[in-house]
């Protein structure tokens, strides 16, 4: 359980005397970790470090870290400069508290410095020599401070009560704090999951240091921003009552002529590198606008505030955004990381049923290829699941999540593990483009496509038949459409120029138990016909 507060940051960054505060003010211990380490080993710091090395020091560091992750009275802590360094340290914290930076400008930190010129690192320096060193040490630090869960400005314009004020309403957005994407490419960025909380974002882009600074943009789609516009009002208004570009909605409309327009409207309002878009939408927009985000001036920072249950689970998440083209779908696009992901289950209040069993596919996929216990609990839920309620709604999300971000953070750019997330797409995405993207929502298609691929692999004796039929049954018992009339002939040129297809070969990701998937190329073309008689041979 989350409970300790952590304060890191550069010297002078204000970590003991706000920390002190904060912990009077919660009526809590207040720990600084070098101060106790001195305690303990009767010595000053320079001390231990003469006489027995940095790594000495560092062991008595890990120590006392270790020592208050444990406890169980929630505490207030000042961490040691060099704490953020070791690993174990690092994990030890985030599993037991909150990590707070308190930042200044670096202009402020020389001043504060200077006034007392006690800091060893940076005594008897003139102020232009102490402010280079600070802007120098600043930059060497930053990947250490970039550990920290939010950021906050310690400036000398804020009383101390503001600045408590201020972590503590941040604190309070942070507790729906789920989970983190670590992409294998590097970098973390944050989920939270709850119910209102797209009225306190502003918490949220000013802990990520985007607010007051940046130039904000929502981008929505032209119904989301009727049947919620309230949301969206605050959404805008949690970001400085920024502009709004509505896309036309629809799958038909994720194309590079419309992002164009997007990219005009950004030109002519002088939105430069440090602007941020805010898109919230369901997976279209999300795509589209996050393509533009990755592209427009080389990549400016997005945040993605999901609206549809799909969004939330699969499209947000992992860093995928791209445009149609007319020759398939998604085929020009990249791999760009939003700054953090919003997943507010008020906004689902307006999603049609069939939109919400759109995400629905998504999540049972999820069971289905790599966790049987995440798919008995659907099995076990099928009423609530249904009722949506709120704890279930908000399980099944935070570990669709979290199994999308495992698998991303293994393989970001699906050069292996990362093609299982595709089980049913390859035969789902070829039903979306023989109804021409509109009989079917993607999320349904893929549930079809499920099918189809349960009985390639039952054909080709990988599978148990009733494997298959569990797997049916769920989706049956979640009210997911079983027939349609497939032109076989027709669909195998379509799965063809499907892009997750590798050079030459047909890949297919294939069942071999409930929680289990394979990846097989080339399969007969005569089993792929007669597996798309799952669905062609079914009455809805
Ligand atoms: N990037 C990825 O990794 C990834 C993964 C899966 C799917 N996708 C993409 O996601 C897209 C599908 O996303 P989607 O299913 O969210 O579709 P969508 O964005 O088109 O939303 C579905 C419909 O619901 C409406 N809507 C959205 N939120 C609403 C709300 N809260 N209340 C009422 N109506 C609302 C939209 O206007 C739209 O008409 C596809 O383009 C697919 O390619 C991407």
């Amino acid at each position: 359980m989350k409970q300790h507060i952590f304060f890191t940051g550069f010297m002078a960054s204000g970590k003991s005397r706000t920390g002190r505060a904060l912990a009077e003010r919660l009526n809590w211990p207040f720990v600084d970790t070098d101060s106790l380490i001195v305690e303990k080993a009767g010595k000053t710091i320079s001390e231990i470090f003469e006489q027995e090395g940095e790594a000495a020091f560092r062991a008595k560091e890990k120590e006392v870290i270790t020592e208050i992750c444990n406890n169980e009275t929630p505490h207030v802590v000042s961490l040691g400069g060099g704490a953020l360094t070791q690993a174990e340290n690092i994990q030890a914290i985030r599993k037991s508290g909150t990590l707070i930076r308190l930042w200044a400008k670096p202009e402020i930190l020389s001043e504060r410095i200077g006034r007392k010129n006690t800091r060893p690192l940076l005594a008897n320096l003139t102020d232009e020599e102490r402010l280079a060193k600070i802007k120098a040490m600043l930059k060497d630090r930053e990947s250490n401070y970039a550990l920290a869960d939010f950021s906050v400005e310690s400036t000398n314009d804020y009383t101390e009560k503001h600045v408590i004020e201020k972590i503590l309403h941040m604190r309070n957005f942070w507790s729906h704090h789920a989970l983190d994407v670590c992409p294998s490419s590097g970098g973390r960025y944050p989920i939270f999951i709850g119910r209102n909380i797209i009225p306190d974002a502003a918490s949220l882009l000013e802990g990520l240091r985007l607010a007051p600074s940046n130039d904000f943009l929502v981008c929505t789609d032209t119904t989301i921003a009727k049947v919620q516009s309230e949301m969206l009002a605050q959404l805008r208004g949690q970001a400085g009552r920024c502009p709004v570009f509505k896309f036309q909605a629809g799958e038909r409309n994720k194309t590079l002529h419309n992002l164009n327009q997007l990219f005009s409207f950004l030109l002519h309002r002088n939105y430069t590198r440090k602007s941020c878009l805010l898109q919230f939408s369901g997976g279209v927009v999300g795509d589209m606008a996050g393509f533009g985000a990755a592209t427009y001036q080389r990549g400016i920072s997005f945040i993605q505030f999901p609206t549809t249950l799909l969004s939330m689970v699969d499209s947000s998440v992992g860093g995928k955004v791209a445009v149609n083209h007319p020759e398939g779908k998604n085929m020009i696009g990249a791999f760009y990381q939003p700054k953090a992901v919003v997943c507010d289950l008020a906004v689902l209040a307006t999603l049609p049923e069939n939109e919400y069993l759109a995400g629905l596919a998504e999540i049972v996929k999820y069971g289905v290829i790599y966790d049987e216990q995440f798919f008995t609990y659907m099995e076990n839920n099928i009423d609530a699941i249904k009722k949506h309620d709120d704890q279930v709604l908000k399980h099944l999300i935070f570990r669709s999540c979290e199994i999308k971000a495992e698998v991303v953070g293994i393989d970001e750019k699906e050069s292996g593990l990362r093609a299982i997330l595709n089980y049913g797409h390859t035969f789902g995405h070829a039903i979306e483009k023989l109804t021409g993207y509109n009989m079917f929502s993607h999320g349904i298609a893929v549930s079809l496509g499920m099918r189809v691929a349960a009985r390639t692999a039952v054909l080709l004796g990988i599978l148990p038949a009733e494997a298959e039929s569990r797997q049916n049954a769920l989706l049956n018992a979640l009210g997911f459409p079983k027939h349609y009339n497939v032109d076989t002939e027709k669909a195998w040129d379509a799965m063809g120029v499907d892009k997750k297809a590798e050079k030459g070969t047909r890949v297919y990701i294939l069942l071999t138990e409930i929680g289990k998937v394979k990846k097989v190329c080339n399969v007969d073309k005569n089993i792929i016909q007669q597996a798309w008689d799952a669905i062609r041979a079914m009455e809805n």
